[in-house]
């Protein structure tokens, strides 16, 4: 079997749509492909988008990004939002829990950031406060921390497992996946980005490789034995003069 990651589908954009309609129906029928979040924020096309991608490939793998978080004038808040698509993809098949397969597992981690992931003792928060997500994400006022309530739902995850684990999750586990500030066009970006402890979580489960999207930027780096791979579709402005692969080859037990 192969394993296929990709990200940030935003499948909102028509262009995105009509790549990813456009991968072999025949290549991949023993393969698994990741989807590390972000498809969109309307919940149907969030169910075309994994039921066009399932019918491509074996095996498809899913968590929720932040943009399918957005709850424009629904009556729910982000969280039961959440919970119904994990719902969703249970009824349609796609998994969003860990799976043993032949010769590895693979693990899905529910995420979101926290402003401590940012290392800046003294922030450029430039056009921070235009984040979609302080507007269109509702929490329920129970919910403290929202990092830590999504690092709370991996728990029953986070165990040893017999075999290869290859895990993903939409948000960053570490710092040096994001590039320095100077380099960021979005400069508020290290403070919604990522959560470092779910970077423990990924040690805890002994990781080979893991996955991760949201900030739109390729990444293929092994850090302290661990192989951190981002490959984002991204928005359609984002690949003009760039090679965004949509999808990425991250394991095989193929010779
Ligand atoms: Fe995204
Ligand atoms: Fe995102």
């Amino acid at each position: 079997m192969r394993i296929f990651a990709t990200s940030d589908i935003h499948t909102d954009f028509k262009d995105n749509w009509l790549l990813l309609t456009q991968l072999s129906n025949i290549l991949y029928q023993n393969d698994a492909l990741i989807v590390a979040g972000d498809i969109g924020h309307n919940l149907s096309l969030v169910k075309d988008t994994l039921e066009m991608l399932q019918a491509k490939f074996k095996m498809l793998f899913y968590v929720p990004g932040n943009h399918e978080l957005w709850v424009r004038g629904e009556n729910q808040h982000s969280l039961d939002k959440f919970f119904n698509i994990i719902e969703l993809c249970k009824q349609i098949g796609a998994y969003t829990s860990p799976v043993e397969l032949e010769k590895c597992t693979i693990v899905p981690l529910f995420s979101w950031y926290e402003k401590e992931f940012d290392t800046d003792k003294n922030p450029d928060l430039d056009r921070l406060d235009s984040w979609s997500d302080f507007y269109l994400c509702k929490w329920p006022e129970s919910v403290d921390s929202i990092a830590n309530h999504f690092l709370s739902l991996n728990q029953d995850r986070i165990k040893s497992y017999s075999k290869e684990v290859i895990s993903f999750s939409h948000f960053l586990p570490r710092q040096e996946l994001i590039p320095s500030r100077k380099w960021l066009r979005f400069k508020g970006l290290p403070q919604v980005a990522g959560c470092v402890r779910l970077d423990n979580q990924i040690r805890a489960i002994r990781s080979t490789t893991h996955i991760f999207g949201h900030s739109h930027m390729n990444w293929d780096v092994t850090t302290e034995g661990v192989r951190y791979i981002q490959n984002a579709l991204s928005y359609p402005k984002e690949r003009v003069n760039r090679e965004k692969p949509i999808i990425k080859l991250v394991w095989s037990d193929e010779v």
